[in-house]
């Protein structure tokens, strides 16, 4: 089968397609057949290997480093004997290890079944930036019905999902982003847009219960002064290229400072969890969130799409239609 493989640490170049074994599913693991992929910063920031500190966490957590990808949409071609929630056939999405590939092998917790009236494309686009945006609020954010969040970086994967999930909770919503994206997160759903090259959120008036910081460019001490008493902090983002002390610094400060504060800071990683996908698939059928995709790449361009990523401007989700693989 073709893959996309790289060999070597270094930018989104390293990446190519090559023919590779067809893996085959464990007991408790389903064979996917992929159909779309998204792409995550996730994916260059481990093809990077920079800081090492990236790395040697990727490994301890078992990310798949020389086979990119981690969302996925598809169906299933194969069980495991000990799987029991799926067949060969069912349309599923959810996360794996290397999906920018024909076939993906993937634990069945991770996965769930693609509502029919989405398409693979959307469902792809779920798995890290929907749950990252559902738990952040949700779960560390605890946010409620009237409560005033603001998202930075609110036109990415993470915030365009954050939008409006935000809006679905009740919330009064703001997002943060440049001027080519005010429009299209107004028209998801955010009440108050502001245009970051022009003003700073942490130097204006208004005040916040939330921040959904999605960006890593903001400190806990800027942060503080918008937040209103016992407001919160979720750090989901980091600096586009930390150094190994920046990225051990960065939580160390951060809960240092809001020791002494009414005002907190929560520093998430968001957790695999069927529930939550089935959640977002169903918001999805029932129109009640739509992902915002930024392009659809062919499969031989997926150093494209990660590079698109890697600039760190993509408008929502940026898929790679792996159905349409290169032959030959
Ligand atoms: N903690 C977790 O579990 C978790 C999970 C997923 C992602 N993450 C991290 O969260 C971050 C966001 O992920 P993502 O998938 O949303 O990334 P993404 O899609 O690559 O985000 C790109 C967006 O960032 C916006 N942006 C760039 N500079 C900005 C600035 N100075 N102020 C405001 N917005 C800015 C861009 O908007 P403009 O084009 O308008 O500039 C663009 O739309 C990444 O650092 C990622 O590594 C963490």
């Amino acid at each position: 089968m073709k893959a996309a493989i790289y060999t070597s640490y270094g930018p989104p170049d390293v990446v190519h397609i090559a023919e590779v074994e067809k893996p085959a599913p464990k007991d408790d693991e389903v064979l996917i057949k992929v159909r779309a992929a998204s792409v995550n910063p996730l994916d260059w920031r481990l093809m990077k290997g920079k800081p090492r500190a990236v790395g040697i966490m990727a490994r301890l957590l078992k990310m798949p480093i020389g086979r990119p990808g981690v969302d996925f949409a598809g169906e299933v071609e194969a069980v495991g004997s000990k799987v029991t929630q799926f067949k060969p056939g069912d349309p599923v999405f959810g996360g794996c290890r290397g999906a920018f590939a024909e076939y993906a092998t993937t634990r069945e917790k991770s996965i769930v079944t693609k509502p029919d009236s989405i398409t693979f494309e959307q469902a792809a686009s779920i798995n890290v930036a929907g749950l990252t945006a559902l738990q952040g609020l949700r779960d560390k954010g605890k946010l409620q019905a009237g409560q005033k969040v603001l998202v930075n970086g609110a036109a990415g994967g993470v915030g365009t999902f954050a939008i409006q999930i935000a809006k679905s909770f009740g919330a009064e919503v703001t997002g943060v982003c440049s001027a080519r994206n005010l429009e299209m997160v107004k028209s998801i759903g955010a009440d108050t847009v502001i245009d970051y090259t022009k003003k700073d959120f942490t130097n204006l008036p208004q005040r916040y219960d939330l921040i959904l910081e999605c960006v890593g460019n903001k400190s806990f001490s800027a942060c503080r002064r918008v937040l209103n008493p016992n407001g919160k902090l979720v750090l989901v983002g980091g600096p586009h290229d930390p150094s190994t002390i920046g990225l051990l610094a960065l939580p160390i400060k951060a809960l240092g400072s809001s020791l002494f504060s009414d005002r907190k800071v929560v520093m998430f990683i968001a957790k695999s969890s069927q529930d939550d996908l089935t959640l977002l698939g169903e918001l999805i059928a029932t129109g009640k969130l739509e992902p915002v995709i930024d392009r659809c790449y062919s499969f031989n361009e997926v150093p494209d799409a990660v590079r698109h990523v890697e600039e760190g401007h993509a408008q929502g989700k940026v898929i790679i239609d792996v159905a349409a693989a290169p032959s030959g």
